[in-house]
This record gives C-alpha cells, structure tokens and sequence, in this order.
C-alpha cells in the first residue's frame, strides 16, 4: 500500500493531504465553469465542494484498483488546486494522473512542479510500471504539463467518450516507470 501522511515540499509548493478547512480556498476554483469544463463533472455549489473536500481528506492511499491519492496543492498557505493518482490496474501496476490549477495561479509550472512529486511518488513508492493522463482533445493547456513531465502521447480517440453531452476526442498520453528513471537521472556525463 501507498499513503501519503504529511506534506511533501517541492521548489515553490507543498503537496498535502486535504483537510476540511480546505473547503473555501477549494470552492473558489471548483466554483468557475472555465476551471471544470475538461473534467469529469460540473461547477460545485458550496454544499457539494464540501462533501468532495471531506472525501478528498480521505483519499491519501493507494491500495485497490481505483483508489484515488488526492492531494492538495498549497501555495504558501491557500490550495491553489490538486493533482491525484488513481491506480487503475494493480496486477498490471498502472496509473493514472490528473490535475486542477485555480486560473489565478495557471503560467507558471506550478501544475508539472505537483505532477512532477507525484510521479515520483507513482513509481518510486508505489511502484508502478506505467503512469497515464488523458484529457478531452479540445483541452490545450493539458497536453504542454505532459510533455513537460516526459509522457509521451499515444493515442487520440476519435469521439470515443460521451462527455457532459457530447462525443468528445481524448488524448492519452503516457510514460513507464523505466524513462520516469532514465529522465530522473539525466544525461550520461563523459568521463573526459
Ligand atoms: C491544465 C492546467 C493544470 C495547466 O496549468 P499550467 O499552469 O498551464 O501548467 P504548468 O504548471 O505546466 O505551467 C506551464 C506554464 O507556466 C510557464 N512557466 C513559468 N514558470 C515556469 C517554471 N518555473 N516551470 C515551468 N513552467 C513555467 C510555462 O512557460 C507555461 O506557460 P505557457 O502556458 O504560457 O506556455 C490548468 O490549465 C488547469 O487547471 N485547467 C483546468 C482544469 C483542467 O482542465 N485540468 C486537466 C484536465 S485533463
């Protein structure tokens, strides 16, 4: 099993688990249809966004196919979005990757700095083999975070995925835990 206790510090940011005080500094990006129109579900009132904050806090682990490691990510002090880990196949070690930034904080690689830590997390603790992300084709500001962290896209799904009333296109990328390694080290260096 994999689970996330305390917080994990990068460059700028610290990635926790929620916590309920979480619930206004989270409604203030959950709230905006520009935020949700590319993920899986609506704009959230204040009610639900803290029911999905409560469940969130309870999403630190990863032990059966779909468990979901939530974390926040927190820019000195207020939750300036979330990126998540979902294990889709533990027999085949594979998962998948999301992210959500608050618009106010998008344009400066805050969402590759969280998704970079959580890689590592995917295939330095839980030992995946091969990490995913998908994202609706119409979507233009998720492709650039996957290539920056080294995934390599795979497939566009030509209307493959009803999606809030419509066939939409999903791309998939990907990256196995071997190139997560081989980028991790960095080029050779000549001994000469
Ligand atoms: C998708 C999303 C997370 C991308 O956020 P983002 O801020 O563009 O992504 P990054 O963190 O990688 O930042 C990259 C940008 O920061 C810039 N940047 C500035 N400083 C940087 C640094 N130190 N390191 C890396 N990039 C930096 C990059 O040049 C790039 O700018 P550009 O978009 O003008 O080229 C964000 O648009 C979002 O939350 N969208 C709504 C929710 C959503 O659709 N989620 C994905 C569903 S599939």
């Amino acid at each position: 099993m994999t689970e996330v206790t305390g917080p994990i510090r990068t460059e700028r940011l610290v990635l926790r688990p929620f916590t309920l005080d979480d619930a206004a500094d989270t409604l203030a990006f959950e709230s905006r249809e520009d935020v949700v129109r590319y993920v899986p579900y609506g704009v959230r009132d204040a009610e639900e966004n803290a029911r999905q904050v409560a469940r969130r806090a309870e999403q630190t682990s990863l032990r059966e196919r779909d468990d979901a490691l939530v974390l926040a990510v927190d820019l000195d002090g207020t939750v300036i979005g979330y990126v998540l880990l979902i294990l889709r196949d533990a027999e085949h070690r594979l998962g998948e990757i999301g992210w959500i930034l608050h618009p106010d904080h998008t344009g400066r690689g805050y969402a590759t700095e969280a998704a970079r830590a959580l890689l590592r997390i995917a295939f330095e603790e839980a030992d995946l083999h091969r990490v995913f992300a998908r994202c609706d084709a119409r979507n233009t500001a998720s492709p650039p975070v996957m290539t920056r962290l080294g995934m390599r896209r795979e497939a566009v799904f030509v209307e493959a995925v009803p999606f809030k009333g419509e066939w939409t296109t999903e791309l998939r990328y990907a990256i196995l835990a071997r190139e997560w390694r081989a980028a991790a080290e960095g080029p050779a260096v000549r001994a000469d």
